[in-house]
């Protein structure tokens, strides 16, 4: 059965026929109303979302299903200690296919190792986000005109920016892609993500510490916001809180043609006057939210039964009982899940599960 739990669970080709098909919805959407009647979609939030919760509940509507869920776990078993595979097992009688966000690395992972019904992960702490990343695809794609050949800008919280994990390895498997990397050195982009999906698969990158100095290159420039909620040390998140701002005078530096995103919410590092520059695109991103999810939705449920699209084959997990993921936000090390790794072609272990690496 197939989930998406990481971008790379579906294939290039899967991937493109969401996009395709969010396309159509978009011109067409009186052929799909309807299309989920009488299914169910659980929205499972353990963390705080406004759009990607909303945008899934909205799909569904828009394709004729229904919703339940939670959006705050503390009224829920969870509270009495119920574990996300207990949850998902309970929620796969009700429901046809789940939703989940979990502030815990690796919890929908775990989740999809006992569910009967696909899981969708709509963010796991700072590691992926895999359906944002397909609304960010879809409007590269309907901004631009294109994915392949561009140079995209990251800039920002690339430390803890799950949206920027999950994007990069996706545009990893189109053409000519250059990705450029705008950080604070406390906020640069994890090594597993440079080594493994960067170095491995060739796109080039470069990392600098001004927007100014890259801002004519760019033909879309990916903005987003530091993410407080993950820094263990507040004095760390003042030094770097305001490290990037776009402005005006920034965006008279970039090409005509360029697209500025950002998955939201934006705190400061977008001022207000940019929102009405034609190049902005994040409010339109908002709304290819909604449409890709509905065509996820719908293949989802097409590729439920077929064996031609499964899970990709993972590769053989290790087990040793010496080693430990060092993660304290892994699902490992917060509820019983196994300390298992994977070993890359670097020859490094990385957990299951987080993908941080063992020492
Ligand atoms: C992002 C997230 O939750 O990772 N928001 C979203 O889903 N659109 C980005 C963020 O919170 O900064």
């Amino acid at each position: 059965m197939k989930h998406l739990i990481d971008p790379m669970d579906l294939s290039k080709q899967e991937t493109d026929e969401i996009i395709t098909l969010a396309q159509d919805i978009i011109a067409h959407r009186e052929r799909y109303q309807g299309s989920m009647s009488h299914r169910k979609l659980a929205t499972l939030f353990y963390e705080p979302s406004t759009r990607t919760r909303l945008s899934f509940t909205a799909a569904m509507m828009e394709l004729g299903g229904n919703v339940l869920g939670f959006s705050d776990a503390k009224n829920t078993s969870v509270s009495k200690g119920e574990t996300v595979q207990d949850t998902v097992r309970v929620v796969g009688c009700f429901a046809d296919v789940i939703a989940m966000r979990h502030y815990i690395e690796g919890a929908q992972l775990y989740a999809s190792e006992v569910s009967r019904v696909p899981i969708i992960n709509a963010g796991d702490g700072s590691h992926s986000h895999p359906t944002q990343t397909l609304t960010d695809l879809l409007t590269i794609q309907r901004e631009l005109g294109h994915i392949d050949g561009i140079t995209i800008g990251f800039c920002g919280d690339l430390r803890f920016g799950r949206t920027v994990h999950s994007l990069i390895k996706a545009l990893s498997r189109y053409k000519d892609i250059k990705v450029i990397l705008i950080a604070p050195q406390e906020l640069k982009l994890p090594d597993y993500i440079k080594r493994d999906v960067c170095e491995r698969t060739g796109i080039p990158y470069r990392e600098v510490e001004t927007m100014e100095e890259v801002m004519p290159e760019l033909d879309v420039l990916y903005m987003t916001r530091v993410q407080k909620e993950r820094f263990l040390d507040e004095d760390e998140f003042d030094r770097v809180k305001d490290s990037f701002v776009l402005d005006s005078a920034r965006m008279a530096l970039a090409k005509e043609k360029m697209a500025v995103l950002h998955p939201l919410p934006r705190v400061n590092e977008i001022l207000t006057e940019v929102d009405d520059d034609p190049r902005a695109a994040y409010f339109r991103q908002v709304e290819n939210g909604k449409f890709v999810r509905e065509a996820l939705i719908v293949k989802l449920h097409e590729w439920k039964n077929d064996p031609e699209h499964g899970m990709p084959n993972h590769d053989t997990p290790v087990f040793d009982d010496t080693l430990r993921c060092a993660n304290s936000k892994c699902i490992c090390n917060n509820e019983r899940a196994p300390h298992k790794f994977r070993r890359g072609e670097d020859d490094v272990l990385r957990c299951w599960y987080c993908d941080s690496k063992v020492k």
